[in-house]
C-alpha cells in the first residue's frame, strides 16, 4: 500500500539554480504530493496520469546488472527523466547517459556524480560543452569532425566515444542514419581527436531501440572491431547503446540474457583484431526503456465512443500529445486493460484516438487492437509499459491540455528486498 503519491511535471521555461555557466536551464519542478482521502485506497482520480513503480524500475536495473555485470550501466534520462526515477538510479550506482543541459541539471539534482555521467548526444552546441564541462563531465561521444574540434577547444583532454552509424534493422524506432559513422571514418576521428589533445577512449553504436534482433548487437561490435583495425590500437571502451526491447504488444521479445550473450559471443569472436592483437574493450550499456517501460502504467479515461464509415472509433484523454508519440507510424503497439470490464468479455476491433483537434493524433488505425464492445464515456483505459518515453515527450499544452502528469508508487521499493 502506498503512503503517498507525488504528482510532478517539467518546465522547459523555469530557471533553475546553475546559471553560472551562463545557459538558460531547465529542471523539474517541484513536487505537488496529493494525499488520498481519508479511508480511500490510494488512487488518485486524475487522468490521464502515468503511475510509476519505483520497485519495477529497481527490479529492471538489479536485473540488468545481473545479465550484463560487466557492462557500466548508464541509464538513458531521455527514456524517463523524473527526479524519482533519476534519484533512485544514482542511489543504486547507475551512471547516465545526458542528451542536454535540462537532463544535466536534473542529475545534479538527483545526486549523480559527475564521474557517473557522461554526455551521449552527438549533435551539441558550444553552450552544452561548457556546462557540462563545468559540472565535471569528462566524457562525450562524438560522429563529426566540427564536433571533435568544439570538444578540443572547450573540453581539452575529456575521453572521447566515436558513434558507429549501427544496422538497425529490427528496430521498432530506428534511427535511420541519423547518428554515426562508418569504421574508417571513425578512426579517423579518434585520429583527429587524439591529435587535438583529446583522449580517444571508446566506439560505441547504438542498435535502434526496442531492438527485436540480438544479431543487430553482433553488427555492431563487427563494425567496432574494424573501426579498431583502421585506428591501429585497441581503444579501452566499448558502449553497446540502449535498444534492449520490452514487452510490447507486438510479439514476443527477446530476453536480456539473450542479448548479453550476443554481446558476448561477439567480442569473443573478435578479441584478436587484424594488426592490432588483443582487444577486450571494458562495457558501457545505455538501457533507456529496458529500465522504466514495465514500471509504468498509462491510466487514461474514454471521451467518446462513435461508429466512422463502418469502424468502431474510441477516443482517449491521452493522445499524441501528451506522452504517446511512439504511437506516430503504430511504431510502439501498447499492451491495453480495460478494468472495468471482464477480461472475458465480448471485444471488437477499434481505432483507437487522442482528444486533440488534431488529425495526426489517431494512435491505432492498423494495428489489431481489440475493445470491449459496451465500452463507453467514462471507462478506464490502461495503457501497459508506458514508463518510457511517454512522460518526457508530452507537448507543454498542445490544445491547452497539460503535460501527462506522473504519480509515483513508493510501495514497492520501500519492501525490504527492493531496498537490500
Ligand atoms: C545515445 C543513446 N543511448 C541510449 C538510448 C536509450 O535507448 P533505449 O531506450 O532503446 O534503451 C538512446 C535512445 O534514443 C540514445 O539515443
Amino acid at each position: 500500500m502506498c503512503l503517498k503519491s507525488v504528482v510532478s511535471g517539467f518546465s522547459p521555461t523555469s530557471r533553475g539554480t546553475m546559471d553560472a555557466v551562463g545557459a538558460p536551464r531547465a529542471v523539474p519542478l517541484p513536487e505537488r504530493v496529493i494525499e488520498p482521502p481519508p479511508g480511500s485506497d490510494d488512487r488518485v482520480t486524475i487522468s490521464p496520469r502515468l503511475e510509476l513503480d519505483l520497485g519495477v524500475v529497481a527490479r529492471a536495473h538489479r536485473a540488468f546488472r545481473d545479465a550484463l555485470p560487466e557492462a557500466e550501466v548508464a541509464y538513458a534520462v531521455k527514456a524517463n527523466p523524473h527526479p524519482e526515477v533519476l534519484a533512485l538510479l544514482a542511489e543504486q550506482g547507475a551512471s547516465v547517459d545526458l542528451a542536454s543541459i535540462g537532463e544535466l541539471d536534473a542529475c545534479l539534482l538527483a545526486g549523480v556524480p559527475p564521474a557517473r555521467m557522461s554526455w551521449g548526444n552527438p549533435v551539441k552546441k558550444a553552450a552544452d560543452v561548457r556546462a557540462a564541462v563545468a559540472a565535471g563531465v569528462r566524457r562525450f561521444t562524438t560522429d563529426a569532425s566540427a564536433d571533435v574540434d568544439l570538444l578540443a577547444r572547450l573540453a581539452p583532454g575529456a575521453a572521447i566515444t566515436v558513434r558507429l552509424g549501427a544496422d538497425d534493422t529490427g528496430s521498432a524506432t530506428p534511427f535511420a542514419g541519423k547518428f554515426g559513422v562508418a569504421p574508417d571514418e571513425a578512426a579517423a576521428l579518434l585520429i583527429r581527436a587524439r591529435d587535438a589533445g583529446l583522449r580517444p577512449h571508446g566506439l560505441g553504436f547504438h542498435p535502434g531501440s526496442q531492438q527485436t534482433d540480438p544479431d543487430a548487437w553482433r553488427r555492431g561490435i563487427v563494425a567496432a572491431a574494424r573501426a579498431v583495425e583502421r585506428f591501429g590500437q585497441p581503444v579501452p571502451e566499448l558502449n553497446v547503446g540502449g535498444g534492449f526491447p520490452t514487452g510490447h504488444g507486438t510479439g514476443p521479445v527477446p530476453d536480456l540474457a539473450t542479448c548479453a550473450a550476443a554481446i558476448r559471443g561477439a567480442l569473443a569472436t573478435h578479441a584478436e583484431v587484424p594488426g592490432v592483437g588483443s582487444w577486450r574493450p571494458s562495457l558501457v550499456a545505455e538501457p533507456g526503456r529496458a529500465l522504466v517501460a514495465d514500471a509504468g502504467v498509462l491510466v487514461s479515461e474514454v471521451v467518446l465512443v462513435t461508429e466512422r464509415a463502418g469502424r468502431r472509433w474510441v477516443y482517449l484523454d491521452v493522445g499524441r500529445y501528451q506522452g504517446l508519440a511512439e504511437t506516430e507510424g503504430e511504431m510502439i503497439v501498447y499492451r491495453l486493460r480495460t478494468p472495468g470490464h471482464p477480461p472475458d468479455a465480448p471485444r471488437g476491433p477499434v481505432v483507437l484516438a487522442g482528444p486533440t483537434c488534431d488529425g495526426d493524433d489517431v494512435l491505432y488505425r492498423h494495428a489489431d487492437v481489440r475493445l470491449a464492445l459496451d465500452l463507453a464515456a467514462g471507462d478506464v483505459v490502461e495503457i501497459l509499459g508506458a514508463g518510457a518515453y511517454t512522460a518526457s515527450y508530452a507537448s507543454v499544452g498542445f490544445n491547452g491540455l497539460p503535460p501527462l502528469p506522473t504519480v509515483i508508487r513508493r510501495a514497492t521499493h520501500e519492501t525490504p528486498e527492493e531496498t537490500a
